[in-house]
């Protein structure tokens, strides 16, 4: 608890343009939270170096998501936000924590197996104990709720598994965090291949809708998105493309499921995709407009990095120091 408020910790990646995907499965739900919340909001940097990066283009796509953060409406005044390399304590506790952790644990991770089958060149020990990086910022913060889309939980649930068996050692150290996971759109799906889910590395630009996407590629990757033969707008298992779009249109518009279903009743498929592309359109146009005006504004994104990482490193400490007296490191002496 920070001033009698639970704790939020939640971050992205900075490689890649966003998606979507990423507004809608954790993006949009942060925004939700943060009045009840005290929050932190990561750029994870240290994350994105476990596959090979340009530095200058990391640098500034890490810059880009900060600022969007704050563009899609993360007040930094309310909201910690800030990037991940500024606080050394997420790699610190990341080293701690590597020693609570199996071989055979990390080995079943789905996004190990999926991210060294895509880097067979380099797979290096960081993508193998990326999870145990992941766990460390949670746990840094005595985080209670995780908000993040479906293809993260496995990640929670080590994170769980290790800060319990952390606590059965040495007491209650870490507060076991829970994970947040939106009502409709926690697994947005490829535009190209409805089985597949929306991502950032997805070589066809087609499958993708990005964030700073104009509108009219947005409609046009739209009317091009794969669904079926059997011309009926229904929401089940059977019609992935279709279930899809009404994911998204739901999300955007705040209808549910069965509202979009009877709205669209005995309508073409053409009418829909239209309709849901000018409902993202009109969803991401006035984030991308705040973007452009912010990211002229140098010095107050700069003031941003500054007063936030120095107050999550605050609380950084404050996990670390607990963390460091109870494996029997030696106190500092001042
Ligand atoms: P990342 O950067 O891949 O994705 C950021 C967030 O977007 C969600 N997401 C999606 N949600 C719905 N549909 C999709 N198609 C979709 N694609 C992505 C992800 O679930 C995530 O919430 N390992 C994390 C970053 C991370 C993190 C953390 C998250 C590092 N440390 C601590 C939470 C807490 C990742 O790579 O997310």
């Amino acid at each position: 608890m920070i001033d009698d408020k639970k704790i939020l910790f939640s971050g992205m990646q900075a490689t890649g343009n966003l998606t979507l995907g990423n507004y809608i499965g954790a993006l949009k739900n942060w925004l939700t939270l943060q009045d009840e919340y005290e929050t932190f909001y990561s750029v994870v940097d240290l994350h994105s170096i476990t596959v090979r990066q340009d530095p200058a283009e990391l640098r500034s796509r890490a810059r880009k998501l900060l600022t969007l953060y704050i563009a899609a409406g993360l007040d930094p005044e309310k909201n910690c936000i800030y990037y991940q390399s500024h606080v050394s304590g997420h790699a610190e506790l990341a080293w701690i924590l590597n020693c609570f952790t199996y071989m055979g644990e990390l080995q079943r991770m789905t996004q190990f197996k999926d991210k060294s089958a895509k880097h067979a060149d380099n797979i290096n020990a960081g993508l193998f104990t990326y999870p145990v990086l992941m766990a460390a910022d949670i746990l840094l913060y005595q985080t209670d709720v995780v908000p993040v889309g479906k293809d993260q939980l496995q990640h929670l649930e080590i994170t769980r598994d290790i800060a319990q068996r952390f606590n059965s050692i040495y007491g209650d150290v870490f507060t076991i965090p829970e994970p947040y996971i939106g009502k409709t759109g926690a697994k947005i799906m490829s535009l190209q291949d409805p089985e597949k889910k929306m991502s950032k590395s997805d070589e066809n630009p087609n499958a993708s809708i990005y964030l700073m996407d104009d509108k009219d590629t947005i409609i046009r990757k739209f009317k091009r998105a794969v669904t079926d033969s059997e011309a009926n707008i229904a929401y089940n298992d059977t019609q992935p493309g279709i279930h899809n779009l009404i994911d998204i249109y739901s999300a955007c518009t705040g209808k549910t499921a069965d509202e979009v279903v009877s709205e669209f009743a005995g309508r073409g498929y053409g009418e829909f995709k239209l309709a849901v592309g000018e409902a993202v359109a009109d969803l991401l146009g006035p984030l991308q407009a705040r973007f452009f005006d912010l990211e002229k504004d140098k010095a107050y994104i700069d003031g941003v990095i500054k007063n936030n990482a120095e107050k999550a490193d605050y609380y950084a400490q404050k996990t670390l120091r607990k963390v460091k007296k109870k494996v029997g490191f030696p106190e500092k002496i001042r």
